[in-house]
Formats: structure tokens, sequence, C-alpha cells
């Protein structure tokens, strides 16, 4: 019961911090983007962060979320629309590590981030995410 709870809680609240980067590292990228202006070192560093913390929360995402199919279904084949889930949370995992390493390895040669690069996991990060939240909230009904 505490367990469940406690993972409940961490699996929410890694949710908001996901959510969050996501958009604001997004409002971020569309306004120097219509502005026409790459972001500055000190923007840069934000990204660069927000990037790591997008990450960090996907990856308590699984943990807290792999602990809690256990404990509540007894593993991870729930139901259809909870294996669309999974599939597109591993995909997003596997995206913020692919952007997180093109940014690192960008800023370790002095170059910005590839713009077209970032565009595409924005938008396909966004895509994803309503992706996982439409097959939860049918998971779970
Ligand atoms: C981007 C990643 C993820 C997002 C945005 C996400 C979102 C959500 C949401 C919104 C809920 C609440 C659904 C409800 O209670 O009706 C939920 C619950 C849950 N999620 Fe995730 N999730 C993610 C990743 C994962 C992963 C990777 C797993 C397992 C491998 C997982 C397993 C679960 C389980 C077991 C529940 C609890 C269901 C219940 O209360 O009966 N989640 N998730």
């Amino acid at each position: 019961m505490t367990v469940i709870i406690t993972f409940k809680f961490i699996h929410y609240l890694a949710i908001v911090f996901s959510g969050g980067v996501l958009v604001g590292s997004g409002v971020i990228q569309s306004i120097h983007a219509k502005a026409n202006q790459i972001p500055d070192l000190t923007t840069g560093k934000i990204l660069k962060l927000l990037g790591y913390i997008g990450l960090l929360s996907l990856i308590v995402l699984w943990v807290s979320g792999v602990i809690l199919s256990i404990n509540l279904y007894g593993g991870l084949i729930i139901n259809s629309a909870f294996t669309i889930k999974i599939i597109a949370a591993g995909f997003l995992l596997g995206l913020s590590a692919f952007v997180n390493f093109h940014v690192l390895n960008s800023s370790k040669n002095n170059l910005p981030p590839n713009k077209t690069i970032m565009k595409i996991a924005t938008m396909s990060g966004r895509g994803l995410l309503v992706i996982v939240l439409i097959s939860a909230a049918i998971a779970f009904y």
C-alpha cells in the first residue's frame, strides 16, 4: 500500500518534470527561432540543464513505472493500451538520450546544436508524450 502510494507520487512528480521540460525548452526554442536568433551561452546552459532534467525524469518514470506495474499487475503485460504506452515511453527515453548526447557533443566541439535535429526532436517528443498520456488514460480507465 505505502509502496504503491509512494511510487505513484514519484511517477506523477516525474510526469510534471518531463512535461515542464518539454514545454519550457519548446518555448525557449520557438521564441529564438521566431526572432531568428541562436540561444546565447547562458540560454544554451539552461537548455542543456533542462535536457538533463528531462532525461532524469524519464529514467525516474521508467523505474517507478516498472515498480508500479510489478506491484499492481504482476508484470509489464497489462493490456494493449499499456503496451503502446511503454513502447512510446521507450522511444521518448531513447530520443531524450540521443538529444542529450547530441547537445553534449556539439558543445564539446564549440558548435550550437543542429537546428533541424532539435526541431524534429522537440516535435517528436511532444507527439510521443501525447501518445503516452492517451494510452495511459485508456489503459487504466
Ligand atoms: C513518459 C513516460 C510516462 C508517462 C507520461 C506516464 C504517465 C502516466 C499517467 C498519466 C498515469 C496515471 C494513469 C491513471 O492512474 O489513470 C500513469 C500510471 C502508471 N504508469 Fe506511467 N507513464 C510513463 C511511463 C511509464 C512506464 C515506462 C511504465 C512501466 C514500465 C509505467 C507504468 C505505469 C503504471 C503501472 C501506472 C499505474 C496504473 C494504476 O494506477 O493502476 N508508466 N502513468
